[in-house]
C-alpha cells in the first residue's frame, strides 16, 4: 500500500484536533518511558477513569523500574487489587526485573528488546516507542481499529489475523516521524475514545468527517463488522465461608492462572475433604471476557483439624476488618463473594 494523496492532510487534522482537544490525564504530562509503559499496560483492560488513582498510586510507590524490579510480587498485587487481569501486573514486575538485570534498568527503545518483556506485545511496544522515544511507529488497538475501519470502510473483521493486517500497515503508512508520531496515534485513540465511539459516532464533532469513507457512504455505525456474538461459557463455583469465634478462612490461589497469587474464601471442591453440611448464604453472577462465574457461597462448620486444601498454596484466618484493610490481596470476584456475607 503506498501513501494515498489524501494521507498528508488527514494526519494534519487529526494531529491538530488532539492537540486541541485532548483530555488532560496524568500520563500525557510525563515521556518517561517507565510511566508510559505502566499506563499502558492499565489501560488495556480498564477505562481511563478507573486507571487514573490506580497510575498515580503505583508511580508514587514505584517510581522507577529498579523500584518496581526491588518489590514482592505480593505488595504489586495489592496495589493492582481492583483493576482485574492481574497477569498484568506479574508480567510488569517480571519485566521490571529484567530490564534492571539486562538494560541497567532503562526501558529499551527497539521493537525487539520491548517485545521480549513479558507483556510487551505490538501495541505497547508501539505505544512505548512513538510516546516515549517519539519514533515512527504505528499502533493498532480496539479504538484505532474501529477508526481505520470507518476511516477507509475497511469490510475486514478487525479480530481475524487477515483484519489486523490490513490495519497494522495503514497505521504504519500513516504515522508521521518524530514527535508527531506520539500526537498521532493518541489522536486514533483519542478520537476513538470520546468522538468515533462504537454504536453512535458523533460525526459533527469529528475532524475527519469530511474524509471519512464510511460515513460518506452512511455504514458509519455498520463498520467495523462485529464479532460474530458467541456464547459465553457458564461456571457454577460453590465458595465456603468457614469461620471460628469471628475469623474467617481465606486461601491464596497458585501463581499461574486466574486471580493467581490472590486469596478468596475457599472453593468447596477443593477443601480435603469437602465438609458435608453448609448452608447457603447467597449467590453473586461475576462476568469475565470470556467467561460467566456463578459463585454459591455457603456457611460450613469450621472444621476441628487443620484444613487440607488442593489447588491453593497458603492458608490464612483473618477478621473481616483485616480483609476490608487490605491484609492479603482480593480479587474483585473475591470481594463480591465476601460482601454476601452479613454484617
Ligand atoms: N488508550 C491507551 N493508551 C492511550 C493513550 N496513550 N492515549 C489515548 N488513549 C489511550
Amino acid at each position: 500500500m503506498g501513501a494515498g494523496p489524501g494521507d498528508a492532510a488527514l494526519v494534519d487534522a487529526l494531529c491538530a484536533w488532539y492537540e486541541r482537544a485532548r483530555r488532560d490525564l496524568p500520563w500525557r504530562r510525563t515521556r518517561d518511558p517507565y510511566a508510559v509503559w505502566i499506563s499502558e499496560i492499565m489501560l488495556q483492560q480498564t477505562r481511563v477513569d478507573t486507571a487514573g488513582p490506580y497510575w498515580e498510586r503505583f508511580l508514587t510507590r514505584f517510581p522507577s523500574v529498579e523500584a518496581l524490579a526491588a518489590a514482592d510480587l505480593e505488595e504489586v498485587l495489592r496495589l493492582w487489587a481492583g483493576l482485574g487481569y492481574y497477569s498484568r501486573a506479574r508480567n510488569l514486575h517480571a519485566a521490571a526485573r529484567l530490564v534492571a538485570a539486562d538494560h541497567g534498568g532503562e526501558l529499551p527503545s527497539d521493537e525487539a528488546s520491548l517485545r521480549a518483556l513479558p507483556g510487551v506485545g505490538r501495541y505497547t511496544a508501539g505505544a512505548i516507542r512513538s510516546i516515549a522515544f517519539h519514533q515512527q511507529a504505528p499502533l493498532v488497538d480496539g479504538n484505532v481499529a474501529r477508526v481505520l475501519s470507518r476511516l477507509f470502510s475497511l469490510e475486514g473483521d478487525p479480530a481475524t489475523p487477515a483484519g489486523q493486517r490490513v490495519l497494522w500497515e495503514l497505521a504504519g503508512r500513516l504515522v508521521p516521524a518524530g514527535a508527531r508520531a506520539s500526537v498521532f496515534n493518541q489522536g486514533l485513540m483519542e478520537l476513538g475514545a470520546t468522538v468515533c465511539s462504537p454504536r453512535e459516532p458523533a460525526c459533527d464533532a469529528c475532524p475527519l468527517a469530511t474524509a471519512c469513507a464510511a460515513r460518506a457512504e452512511g455504514r458509519q455505525a455498520a463498520l467495523p463488522p462485529s464479532k460474530k456474538a458467541r456464547p459465553v461459557p457458564d461456571r457454577t463455583v460453590d465458595v465456603l465461608a468457614l469461620s471460628r469465634a469471628n475469623l474467617l478462612f481465606v486461601a491464596r490461589r497458585p501463581p499461574e492462572g486466574l486471580w493467581g497469587g490472590l486469596w478468596e474464601l475457599p472453593e468447596r471442591a477443593r477443601l480435603r475433604p469437602a465438609p458435608r453440611t453448609t448452608t447457603p448464604i447467597g449467590e453473586v453472577i461475576h462476568l469475565l471476557t470470556h467467561l460467566r462465574i456463578r459463585f454459591v457461597l455457603h456457611a460450613a462448620p469450621a472444621p476441628r483439624r487443620p484444613i487440607r486444601l488442593s489447588e491453593y498454596i497458603d492458608q490464612r484466618w483473618l477478621t473481616r476488618a483485616e480483609l476490608a484493610a487490605g491484609a492479603v490481596p482480593l480479587s474483585t470476584a473475591a470481594r463480591r463473594v465476601l460482601a454476601l456475607l452479613p454484617e
